[in-house]
């Protein structure tokens, strides 16, 4: 990893006061001595996003995520450590130094900056390709998809073209076969030991960052020749799960609302015709980090084709979507098999509408519901019925579920009233069975529920120990560290984080203590604590009452033991009076 050295990172997060990062994404508004907000992480109503200004951390209850303002940065812009300190350094006027790291870490950045720069390169070089008289074919295509100049500008179009013409390009201007290589947009024949460009008689799509870097490319084929696409492999600069196509334009679009497509073409077109919050996935499965970068936005719109194979997608989306609790509306377009190829037919102002009408997950649901069934066969319209209220039972809000119900009565032609005497019989039956279930379990289920309580209460007590770690004086930390050994602790995370703390306490080392631990759940896990308020008034009478009970709790797990030894039975008589007089002392204690 490349790290700048500590004392210049401590500047960088000195220098940038977390309150005014944050609200540079976050309206925040101030609740005792934090500030609270919306947490920009995941999808809420009421906030449970905090930030601290004496701790400079910031913590969600909702999500868990938390860190320092470098960790926000990182989070929030999707960038590396490293990144995100030059961001953070850039605002606060901070010259970094060249980094001083090991040579290979160097090497690796180096290697970047020249990936970056040869992407660069070849999509110009893609771009004035294009246009020249031996590019017949390609232009053709662009004219036959009616491309104009602002789409082949924007989207960095361009043509490549045969053999090693970008190869040629690249060693003009002085790059090594090494760094070319490794923007592998050029090949090595295993046979002839030839260079030859990855991307030969193809239309050419730039993809860039949404801090416009360019990353990648894809190259549609002009004819029917398979495969459709190629795209650029992952490379030292790009990773295909963190990016979606258009990103760098849509987040300047300022809509609420963004729409997710399957294909280039689909964003192209939609943004060429002025719809401008469009990004496509690019026909692979969404992954947690690209549903993130969605987050700055209200409502998201799932506009897949409607084949089979964006069916599927829209599915495996969705998945993804719902844990991250967007609003989510899935686009309905009738006489058209992409959004492409719908607004080329209809034009932008009737796409415009079906986007404001894409409909909810409910409606969907039930859309696919009933293109199984046929309702005026009795039997077909039983099961919709109950189908629907199973569907229907999952939404919380009794208003909402009260218009769902007006608008599926008529869209299905079905009485209100019908689906209502579902609904209730459905709701009724299930609370006759958890009631049954309830019966049969009561006396399995209190003794596993007690445990859990316990553990609860374990957890809370070894949290508040952190707790008391992290904020105290050398003196408490000594006490509690000479009281309670690492072993004791029952929880991973607080283990962790206590064998860490003691280990670099002897090296006086605790000052950035978020600096000390690279796992993230620890780091969420650690903001969890320091944002937590448990409640104390005198640390030192909190530390007390904490050993001690600890103190009594070893003793109690120490006489179980003892007596369950003695009680088996199983012991030389040497040893049972041992054991007797180490019973006698903790009973005296
Ligand atoms: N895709 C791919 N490889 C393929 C086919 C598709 O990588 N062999 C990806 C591309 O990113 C493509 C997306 O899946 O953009 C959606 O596929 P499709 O709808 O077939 O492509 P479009 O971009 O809509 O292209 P066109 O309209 O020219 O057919
Ligand atoms: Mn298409």
């Amino acid at each position: 990893m490349i790290k700048y050295n500590s004392e210049i990172i401590d500047e960088v997060r000195n220098s940038n006061n977390i309150i005014d990062i944050v609200s540079q994404y976050v309206i925040l508004k101030r609740s005792g001595r934090n500030y609270s907000g919306l947490c920009p992480f995941h999808r809420e109503k009421s906030p449970s996003f905090y930030v601290s200004p004496d701790k400079q951390i910031f913590h969600c209850f909702g999500c868990g995520e938390g860190g320092d303002v470098i960790g926000f940065i990182r989070k929030i812009e999707n960038t590396s450590f490293k990144e995100a300190v030059e961001m953070l350094a850039e605002r606060a006027n901070i010259v970094l130094p060249v980094l001083v790291d090991t040579e290979k870490d160097e090497k690796i950045q180096k290697l970047k900056d020249k990936v970056y720069n040869i992407n660069e390169i070849a999509s110009e070089f893609y771009q004035k390709r294009l246009l020249t008289p031996n590019a017949k074919i390609a232009q053709e295509y662009v004219k036959k998809r009616k491309m104009d100049m602002y789409t082949l500008k924007t989207f960095g179009i361009g043509f490549a073209g045969n053999f090693d013409e970008l190869y040629q390009e690249l060693k003009n201007k002085q790059f090594s076969d090494e760094e070319i290589l490794a923007s592998k947009l050029v090949l090595k024949s295993e046979k002839t030991g030839k260079m030859y460009d990855a991307f030969r008689n193809r239309l050419m799509f730039t993809i860039r960052d949404i801090r416009d870097r360019v990353i990648a490319f894809g190259g549609r084929a002009l004819d029917d020749s398979k495969p459709k696409y190629i795209n650029s492999p992952d490379t030292v600069v790009y990773n295909k799960g963190r990016h979606l196509f258009a990103m760098n334009i849509a987040k300047k679009s300022g809509e609420k609302s963004i729409m997710l497509v399957e294909g280039y073409m689909d964003a192209i077109s939609l943004h060429q015709r002025g719809v401008h919050n469009v990004v496509a996935s690019l026909g692979t499965a969404m992954t947690e980090q690209q549903g993130r970068l969605l987050s700055n936005f209200e409502k998201i719109i799932i506009g897949y084709d409607s084949d089979s194979a964006g069916q599927g997608a829209t599915a495996r989306s969705l998945e993804i979507l719902q844990t991250l609790k967007y609003d989510i509306r899935i686009l309905q377009i009738n006489g058209a098999k992409d959004p492409d190829e719908y607004i080329v037919k209809y034009g932008s102002g009737q796409m415009k509408k079906a986007m404001e009408n894409a409909i909810s997950l409910i409606e969907f649901k039930v859309k696919k519901l009933k293109e199984t069934l046929n309702l005026d066969n009795v039997s077909d319209k039983i099961k919709f019925l109950n189908e629907l209220s199973k569907i229907l039972l999952k939404v919380e809000n009794d208003l909402e579920k009260e218009v769902y119900i007006a608008k599926f009565s008529e869209q299905y032609n079905v009485s209100k009233e019908a689906i209502y005497a579902q609904l209730n019989k459905l709701q009724y039956s299930i609370n006759q069975g958890s009631k049954i279930l309830e019966k049969t379990n009561a006396i399995k289920r209190n003794p596993s529920k007690e445990k859990i309580e316990n553990n609860e209460k374990d957890t809370n007590r070894e949290n508040l120990i952190i707790s008391l770690l992290l904020n105290n004086n050398k003196e408490n930390f000594i006490k509690i560290k000479n009281a309670i050994s690492i072993n004791e602790f029952k929880s991973e995370k607080n283990k962790k984080i206590a064998e860490k703390l003691y280990e670099q306490f002897e090296k006086g080392n605790i000052n950035n203590i978020l600096d000390l631990f690279e796992d993230e759940e620890i780091i969420n896990h650690i903001t969890y604590i320091m944002s937590t308020d448990f409640d104390i008034t005198d640390n030192e009478k909190a530390i007390e009452d904490i050993l001690n009970k600890f103190e009594k709790e070893k003793i109690l797990n120490r006489k179980s033991e003892i007596l369950k030894k003695i009680s088996s039975g199983n012991i030389s008589k040497e040893e049972l009076e041992k054991l007797e007089n180490e019973l006698k002392s903790l009973i005296v204690k």
